[in-house]
């Protein structure tokens, strides 16, 4: 049962982005060019800190799958892909290793073909911290994602319909983890007030998981036959709301995901506060769609891509992004007026711009 659950997701999830026709809310966020702001190629580097650790790239696979002998098979191309291009990797939920441990080998497959990388395992928000513990054995795993997904279970007709015990399992499984702890959302979104509760529970990264990018709530409404929850489809914030609604909540790093089509969404993304960025539909659209070396190739070339985004906006790392001019319009502008977000302080927070600024205006 769990088997083809995964095997549906993938399959729907596939279809969602081959269907997609591309618009979301990072559309409505804009970088401001400043024709003399460019720096140096060869002087931008992508590193970032990470949970105490360098990551090369601020991009990494976000959680998809394992289970079955197919999502195995995936997850064994995804490994390839994230060794062949140096980017960190989370698994799928692990749920099904835990009513079944004859499916390990789908999901140690991650470690397997990844020996040095970064690989983080997932588990439900009732997982029990013996599961997190065979989580993170299972994997050697350098950190553990906990998803959120009521909205997904309510329309699951199989799904969970209680999450009142999420916040205490979250404290515990925080206090007793031996590895950082990544709470994230798996497209619906996470609230400012939600970022705070997770810092204060002792959370290492929050990862946004916002709307705009795979849909779970239309997934498991189409693989559903009795009642229709189509009025749910549009359910949650968008991953540039979520992240501008966090901005400047301390003691917490945020993960941007929910999504992310280009490397211009990374660096949106990086430029909204992120410290690094998630992607999963589109990596996977490609890898069913046009194979492993395709994912390996579209990769490697976001990555120099977003290298020269960089260097036109004179970021000379991720963090300098987050001191780029914005123009935040659309349904996000309309998010920030009713959040008392100052949207417009983006649009004139570059310290390039306004020394220049200071100096034809003393
Ligand atoms: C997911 N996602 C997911 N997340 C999670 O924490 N545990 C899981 O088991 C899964 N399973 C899963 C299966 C498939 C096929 C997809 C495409 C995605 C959610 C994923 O990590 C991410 O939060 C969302 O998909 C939003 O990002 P994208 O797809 O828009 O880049």
């Amino acid at each position: 049962m769990t088997g083809n659950r995964k095997d549906d997701h993938v399959r729907h999830a596939v279809d969602q982005h081959r269907d997609n026709t591309g618009a979301n809310d990072f559309d409505s966020v804009t970088f401001l060019h400043h024709a003399l702001a460019g720096i140096d190629s060869a002087d931008v580097s992508l590193a970032v800190e990470v949970a105490g650790k360098r990551w090369e790239t601020p991009l990494f696979v976000n959680a998809m799958t394992g289970g079955s002998l197919h999502t195995g098979e995936i997850n064994r191309q995804l490994a390839i892909a994230a060794r062949e291009t140096g980017i960190p990797i989370a698994s799928g939920s692990m749920s099904a290793y835990f009513r079944d441990s004859s499916v390990a080998d789908s999901y140690r497959v991650l470690r397997q073909e990844n020996p040095h990388g970064f690989v983080m395992a997932n588990v439900n928000a009732t997982a029990t911290l013996d599961q997190v513990h065979r989580a993170i054995d299972l994997l050697e795993a350098d950190a553990i994602q906990i998803h959120l997904n009521s909205v997904q279970e309510i329309v699951m007709p199989e799904g969970d319909r209680a999450f009142g015990s999420w916040p205490r399992r979250i404290e515990h499984i925080t206090a007793h983890a031996p590895v950082p702890v990544i709470v994230k959302e798996v497209g619906f979104g996470l609230s400012r007030p939600t970022v705070a509760w997770l810092r204060d529970a002792g959370v290492t990264v929050a990862d946004v998981g916002g709307r705009g990018g795979t849909n779970f709530a239309r997934i498991e409404n189409d693989r559903r036959t009795a009642a229709n929850f189509s009025f749910i489809e549009n359910w949650g914030q968008s991953t540039p709301s979520c992240l501008l609604d966090c901005a400047g909540v301390t003691g917490i790093d945020l993960f941007a995901s929910g999504g992310i089509r280009s490397p211009l969404d990374i660096a949106r993304s990086l430029a909204l506060g992120a410290c690094a960025t998630g992607v999963a539909g589109r990596f996977l659209e490609t890898l069913v769609g046009r194979g492993a070396a395709a994912l390996v190739e579209m990769i490697r070339e976001w990555l120099v891509q977003l290298r020269l985004i960089s260097t036109v906006l004179g970021a000379a790392t991720p963090a300098d992004l987050a001191g780029c001019d914005l123009l935040i319009t659309g349904d996000v502008a309309t998010f920030c007026r009713l959040r008392g977000i100052d949207a417009a302080s983006y649009a004139h927070r570059s310290p390039w711009w306004n020394e220049s600024e200071r100096r034809s205006h003393p």
